[in-house]
């Protein structure tokens, strides 16, 4: 099922799918031990795999990344629009089979909850590229403090947790690579355009096998969701919806997707000349004037008889839960329709002026993983696998570089 794909617009995309590439990654570890859920259905040879891929990044990053770089940034999603404050509610009248980890506390508010919104490019960049007419795939990311402390339930034991629950969307329902294999082809790519420098085409169009009429020969399904994330216009980041794009856990024996969408519906004007910042601008507008709210939804559908992994795609980031209509052209064996979004919670951020220098640092320096979780709520799947390691290695990595950086400073002023 090929779909014609701009040439251009996959090209400018190319920046912005580069997903972890340049990752610090020092990781020989795999999902740091923690033991699988019953839905996981890891393929033979995947933890050589994850292991290949971490290692990768670390070539990645020291082939994009100069060592004079004044701070090491995260190396996907490194520009934020900005971090506000808010607090995260859980329904009064949440049915009672929703009331699992998160939600199982009724009315409960979860207060001096983070949010950072960013764009998914792998560099700090204009928000649209103007030269290209193309828009990118943006986050959100949510932090909840202290719900081991609040619920006395355990968080999943790996490096850096801090006893949170986070909540990691980007603004389409599915990721553009299905599962470890895809990422480790992307990955090997990607370096080989790095190392030959513009003489082979484009690693996206490669992976995609683009024909010189430009149309991918393979991979429909990514070709598919490149093509809609690089074209999906944004006029404020607190207007539109974002999405998990893979599954969880949503206690033992089921799954959920997640997803935050405005409480409004709203108009989405794109400015005509936008600005390089042009989301931050508009996110500190909205939020001078007022407060923004955002539904929390969950997707729990029933788990089928029979092979529930294929059925549902558990595997295959690019498969889709659809509720009645899909945000893409339905493609054949990667969606699963009539399987709704109920709201569980609510997320109020309220009138904030978060544009400030000191607000700015501390965004940088809040660290946010899928993994970061109640076990009730373990991420699931090849992809979820694969970021067990790279985040915490990630976060580690810009750490170490900040702290070398400081110790520099405090010699070069003891010498003066
Ligand atoms: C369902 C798929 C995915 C979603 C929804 C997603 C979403 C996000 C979001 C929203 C952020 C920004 C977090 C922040 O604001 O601090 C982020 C960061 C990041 N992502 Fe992903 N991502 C996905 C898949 C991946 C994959 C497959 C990789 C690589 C293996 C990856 C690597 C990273 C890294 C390295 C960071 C920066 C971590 C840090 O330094 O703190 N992501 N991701």
């Amino acid at each position: 099922m090929p779909h014609k794909i701009n040439r251009t617009i996959i090209t400018a995309f190319l920046i912005s799918i580069s997903l972890s590439l340049g990752v610090n990654v020092f990781a020989d570890q795999y999902t740091h031990d923690i033991k699988l859920t019953k839905f996981d259905k890891p393929p033979a040879g995947e933890k050589n795999n994850i292991n290949k891929i971490a290692n990768a990044q670390r070539k990645l990053q020291a082939l994009r990344y100069s060592s004079k770089n004044a701070r090491k940034l995260r190396n996907v999603h490194p520009k934020a629009h900005g971090c506000v404050n808010a607090k995260f509610t859980v329904n009064k009248d949440i049915k009672k089979e929703l009331q699992v980890g998160l939600f199982s506390k009724p009315g409960h508010t979860y207060e001096n909850v983070k949010i950072r919104f960013s764009n998914a490019t792998t560099e700090i960049s204009d928000d649209i590229d103007k030269t290209r007419k193309s828009s990118r795939s943006r986050g959100m990311a949510i932090q909840i403090p202290n719900v081991e402390k609040i619920l006395g339930k355990k968080v999943l034991s790996i490096p850096r947790q801090k006893g949170t629950q986070d909540f990691l969307m980007i603004n389409q329902p599915t990721f553009a690579f299905k599962n470890v294999e895809d990422y480790l082809e992307i990955t090997n790519l990607q370096i080989a355009e790095l190392e030959l420098k513009g003489e082979i085409p484009s690693s996206v169009l490669t992976f995609l096998g683009f024909s010189k009429e430009g149309k991918p020969t393979k991979h429909f399904r990514e070709a598919q969701i490149i093509g809609v994330l690089s074209n999906t216009p944004l006029a404020d980041p607190l207007e539109t919806q974002y999405f998990s794009a893979a599954p969880f856990l949503f206690g033992d024996n089921q799954v959920m997707k997640f997803s935050a969408k405005p409480c409004a519906e709203t108009a989405q004007v794109t400015p005509n000349d936008p600005s390089p910042d042009y989301l931050r601008q508009a996110m500190k507008k909205s939020l001078n004037e007022g407060e923004a709210c955002f539904d929390f939804l969950v997707q729990v559908p029933p788990i089928p008889e029979g092979n529930f992994s294929e059925i549902l795609g558990l595997e295959d980031a690019t498969f889709e839960w659809i509720e009645e209509q899909t945000h893409l052209a339905e493609f054949p064996g990667k969606f699963k329709k009539g399987i709704s979004y109920t709201k569980v919670a609510q997320i109020m951020i309220p009138k904030q002026n978060f544009d400030t220098r000191a607000n700015d640092e501390a965004c940088e320096n809040l660290e946010l993983s899928p993994w970061h979780s109640l076990a009730e709520h373990q991420p699931v799947g090849s992809i979820n696998r694969l970021r067990n390691p790279i985040y915490s290695e990630s976060a580690k990595g810009r750490k170490n570089r900040m702290g070398q950086q400081m110790k520099k400073k405090n010699q070069i002023r003891q010498k003066n």
